[in-house]
């Protein structure tokens, strides 16, 4: 099988066959039911390009029609995508997406790189109850080394372990960045500790939401796990057109005014807030104090 699809809006890192719409302009990106492939950088070859079917995500019917040619070896996603903010699965949705891929033998890859135990101990995955076959996982496991990791159902694998497919690489294995996940995974990121900062999480996302109320803002917030952020939208976004349509001036009035207090996100506009556990809780409420502040300026 050639092909593998990927959902509109979803970034999978920078490897040719995933870097088709991760963010495409909207008068390229055709309808929002069939989306058109665009590539996201030059050098991607029109082949690869072809054979990576963009669908909407939170959306099955979408996902069976793109597979229903059986030439389809994997559906990659974002068990919730968190490179829009957050955008979180419909109920159900990822179950079907689970029963649908079976049905196809399509092999269902989550790229956990962004989730991972951010969203508790057992990942997005284990949270939710939906187990992919592969699974790619980074960034938080790491404790700030460069990490990454990928495993999956023991036939997969074994490809891996027999030699059929080859995988090779001057850092696999690198002896410091290993010690340094064993570290968060065993020693500081424990189930307990992950609760906690989680926890710690619900308050603040709790804070905000009473700040949006209290002034009928036309934004929400959005939380999982560890992680949060505010949506300039009135309804929670669907998917990547969803997220084309919120207020993208009052997001980045909201950014920079947080920049300028201690609030430092990332510059995208598409980025989410993480509570980690070296954070306390007044660190956490810091987020909440700034919002405050922006939105008694905004309203003034
Ligand atoms: C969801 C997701 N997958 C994959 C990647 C790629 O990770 P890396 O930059 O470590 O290759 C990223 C990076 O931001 C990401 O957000």
């Amino acid at each position: 099988r050639e092909k593998i699809v990927k959902v509109e809006g979803g970034y999978h890192g920078h490897h040719d066959e995933v870097m088709v719409s991760m963010k495409p302009p909207l008068h390229l990106a055709g309808s929002a039911d069939a989306p058109n492939s665009v590539p996201a950088s030059a050098g991607i070859s029109s082949s690869v390009v072809k054979n990576t079917i963009v669908i909407p995500y939170n959306d099955a019917a979408a996902l069976e029609r793109a597979l229903s040619s059986r030439e389809v070896a994997c559906f990659i996603v974002e068990p919730v995508m968190e490179n829009i903010g957050i955008c979180l699965p419909q109920d159900g949705y990822l179950q079907q997406v689970r029963e649908i891929t079976q049905r196809y033998g399509t092999l269902l890859v989550f790229d956990e790189v962004k989730t991972g135990i951010t969203a508790g101990w057992g990942g997005a995955s284990g949270f939710i109850g939906v187990q992919p076959d592969l699974v790619a996982l980074a960034k938080s496991i790491g404790g700030g080394l460069p990490l990454g990791a990928f495993g999956g159902k023991q036939e997969y694998m074994d490809l891996i372990t027999e030699g059929k497919v080859v995988h090779l690489g001057t850092y696999n294995g690198n002896p410091l960045c290993m010690a340094a996940a064993l570290a968060v995974l065993r020693d500081i990121c424990t189930p307990e500790m992950t609760q906690i900062t989680i926890a710690r999480n619900s308050m603040l996302v709790n804070a905000v939401e009473g700040i949006i109320t209290e002034a009928s803002l036309p934004a929400h917030v959005v939380q999982f796990g560890a992680k949060g952020c505010v949506t300039w939208a009135p309804e929670q976004i669907r998917n990547y057109r969803d997220y084309k349509a919120t207020d993208f001036d009052l997001a980045f009035a909201q950014w920079i005014h947080g920049i300028n207090r201690g609030v430092m996100l990332p510059p995208g506009l598409d980025e989410q807030w993480l509570i980690s556990i070296m954070h306390t809780d007044a660190d956490a409420l810091h987020y909440a104090d700034v919002f405050q502040e922006f939105v008694d300026e905004l309203l003034a």
